[in-house]
């Protein structure tokens, strides 16, 4: 499962969820950011960190993808940039 360009191995975690294997099932391969971050639970603090544990690799062109936000993100008060 992908979390902000991050490949997460959440298998030991399936029956531990307390949202259900299901949902994470369903985004097996797939990107769950925007329903990780709101789109289908808002979840805790606690919760990201626990994510965290289960990186395992970061996904090609990530870093170019951050940049290009945060550019985006500055934009509107430098307009200059
Ligand atoms: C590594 C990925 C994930 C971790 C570590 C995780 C962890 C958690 C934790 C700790 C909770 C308890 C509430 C909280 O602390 O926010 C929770 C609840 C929940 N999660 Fe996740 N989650 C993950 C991914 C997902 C994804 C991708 C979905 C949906 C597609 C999802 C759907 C839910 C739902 C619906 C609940 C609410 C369960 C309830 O209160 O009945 N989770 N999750």
């Amino acid at each position: 499962m992908i979390l902000d360009s991050i490949a997460h191995d959440v298998g030991d975690f399936l029956h531990d969820h307390p949202g259900g294997a299901e949902v994470l099932l369903s985004k097996i391969g797939k990107d769950a950011t925007l329903a990780f971050n709101g789109g289908v639970q808002r979840h805790s603090k606690a919760a990201r960190n626990l994510a965290a544990l289960m990186r395992v690799a970061v996904v090609k062109g990530a870093a170019e993808r951050r940049k290009s936000l945060r550019y985006k993100e500055r934009k509107p008060s430098s307009p200059k940039a």
